[in-house]
Formats: structure tokens, C-alpha cells, sequence
């Protein structure tokens, strides 16, 4: 599939995504609205981290390379 990130370049959406998908940066922090957020497929640990430091993080977010 196609991540958010990559759909974003793909529409020329300008979406930082500094270590390319590497889960090694947390630059592609997304907020995924609720409503979409329970049919995503769950974060593993190494996305868990990153996104525990990620700026204002929230209840639905993701790394916007990991999401489908
Ligand atoms: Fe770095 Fe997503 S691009 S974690």
C-alpha cells in the first residue's frame, strides 16, 4: 500500500518526512481523525516510541510514513 507520506508527495503536498520512513524521526506526525483511526492497523513499538516525541501528540496519532 501507499502511506500517508508518500500520498502526500504523490499530490504534492509539502509533508516533512526527514528520515524517509525509517521510523527514525518523528517529522511526519499526523492526527488521524477518529473516525479513521480505529481501522488502521495498530503502531508497533518502534512507532510507539517515536511518537512519544513527537510535538503535540495526540490520542489518534501516527507516524504519517506508517500509516496505510
Ligand atoms: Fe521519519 Fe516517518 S519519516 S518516522
Amino acid at each position: 500500500g501507499v502511506t500517508a507520506l508518500q500520498l502526500a508527495h504523490e499530490l504534492g503536498i509539502e509533508m516533512e518526512g526527514a528520515c524517509e520512513g525509517n521510523m527514525a524521526c518523528s517529522t511526519c506526525h499526523v492526527i488521524v481523525d477518529e473516525e479513521h483511526f480505529d481501522r488502521l492497523p495498530q503502531a508497533c513499538d518502534d512507532e510507539e516510541e517515536m511518537l512519544d516525541l513527537a510535538l503535540g501528540l495526540s490520542a489518534t496519532s501516527r507516524l504519517g510514513c506508517q500509516v496505510v
